[in-house]
């Protein structure tokens, strides 16, 4: 059984203040949905984190269920940190890829700005270890500053090589519409901008922001009750690693995103080099980096300086972040998942607009929680 994303929808990544957690789920849903008009999905899957500790509602499954006009279809809330949405895309992917059901709608949606703004970083952190991580007061900030240092310090990257991600990022955002902030910086701009955690500065950080995103998934039955144009979903895969980066014997080895490409790759039966374009997880520069480096497409402490010598940019040998990243895109935890794969929907039908990368026929998406705790990676085709 073949399965395709036959449509998507999502609101721009924003701060949504006079608009709910469930009206932006809503929105693009139900763009989602319009666009595969004779398509009744079912099942679904929200994708989120915080949904509780930002609009104290948990039950999201069935809330957007219902809401879209689907209840008494079943409907489940999936949590993996930054990953959820791709995991709830994961697993309507092989649900419907295996022929347990036809079709699903896959909503990923996260309200950040409704937590309080002193109580976010405590929020994020969440995905870390109560007992070791959270319980001596370190933020992800925190962490990836440590982990950054760390890799200029090992691998001898330099501050102008991390900046490399960020400006690529915010060069392709400058022309798409749904980014969060579409604004070229330079590497001076990076290198200047305000301190956050040593090294990182504001511009090695994705931002706050709400924003969601709607997938439909169908199989080979509901695939011709379409009309919408069609996206194959060639392979998806979940990998973990050791919970924190400090119980790793290599913290500079994302070994979830390694096992999560390779594996995922591997049942799309693709070789790298067939990639036109990639999504990458950088919520931080040297999350970005060190993924680009886990699957194999810039050596070990090169990721920086491949964004520099412009091998990622976009219509280059290997197209990353086309809509601007989790840096400048927008990185709304729970939702970020499903904007990628939007992403790469709007690519293999050519509707990427000024983003489009030429003749593209091969995707990625890479989507992480935590410091690589978790890892989705998802391949797609354009349909025949
Ligand atoms: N990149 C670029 N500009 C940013 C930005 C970012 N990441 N974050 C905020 N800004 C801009 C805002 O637009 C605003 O500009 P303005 O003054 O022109 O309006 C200014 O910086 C201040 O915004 P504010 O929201 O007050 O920023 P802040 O200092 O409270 O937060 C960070 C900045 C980096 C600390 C915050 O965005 C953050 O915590 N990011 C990481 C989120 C995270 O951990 N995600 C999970 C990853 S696992």
């Amino acid at each position: 059984m073949k399965a395709y994303v036959s449509s998507v929808g999502f609101t721009a990544v924003a701060d949504h203040w006079g608009k709910s957690l469930l009206d932006i789920a809503y929105e693009a849903s139900t763009a989602a949905l319009k666009g595969s008009p004779r398509v009744k999905p079912q099942q679904v899957f929200v994708g989120n984190m915080f949904s509780a500790a930002g609009a104290g509602q948990e039950q999201l499954g069935a809330l957007v269920a219902d809401a879209v006009g689907l209840a008494g279809v079943p409907a489940v809330k999936v949590e993996s940190a930054c990953a959820s949405g791709a995991a709830a895309f994961n697993l309507a992917y092989s649900l419907v890829k295996g022929g347990v059901i036809d079709s699903a709608l896959v909503v990923g949606v996260e309200k950040m700005r409704d937590v309080e703004p002193d109580d976010i970083t405590r929020v994020l952190t969440l995905a870390e270890s109560s007992e070791y991580t959270q319980f001596v007061g370190a933020s992800f900030a925190a962490l990836n500053g440590m982990l950054a240092r760390h890799y200029m310090e090992q691998l001898d990257v330099t501050r102008d090589e991390l900046s490399s991600l960020p400006v690529l990022d915010h060069a392709n955002a400058v022309s798409a519409e749904h980014a969060q902030f579409r604004k070229a910086i330079t590497p001076e701009a990076v290198a200047r901008s305000g301190m956050v955690a040593d090294p990182l500065r504001l511009f090695d950080c994705s931002p706050v922001g709400d924003g969601a995103a709607a997938a439909v998934i169908v199989n080979d039955k509901a695939a011709g009750t379409t009309k919408g144009g069609l996206v194959e979903v060639l392979g998806g895969r979940i990998a973990t690693s050791e919970f924190s980066m400090y119980g790793r014997d290599d913290m500079l080895r994302f070994r979830a995103t390694e096992d999560s490409f390779r594996e995922a790759m591997q049942q799309a039966g693709l070789a790298q080099s067939k990639l036109d374009f990639l999504e990458i997880h950088d919520s931080f520069s040297v999350m970005g980096a060190l993924s680009l480096e886990a699957m194999g497409l810039s050596k070990r402490g090169q990721g920086g300086m491949d964004a520099k010598q412009g091998k990622f940019d976009l219509n280059s040998e290997l197209s990353v972040n086309t809509f601007g990243g989790l840096k400048a895109r927008g990185n709304p935890i729970g939702a970020t998942g499903v904007y990628q794969i939007a992403e790469a929907y709007l690519q293999l039908t050519g509707r990427a607009g000024a983003n489009q990368v030429k003749g593209a026929e091969f995707g990625a998406t890479q989507s992480v929680g935590g410091i690589d705790t978790t890892s989705a990676v998802h391949v797609f085709g354009r349909a025949a």
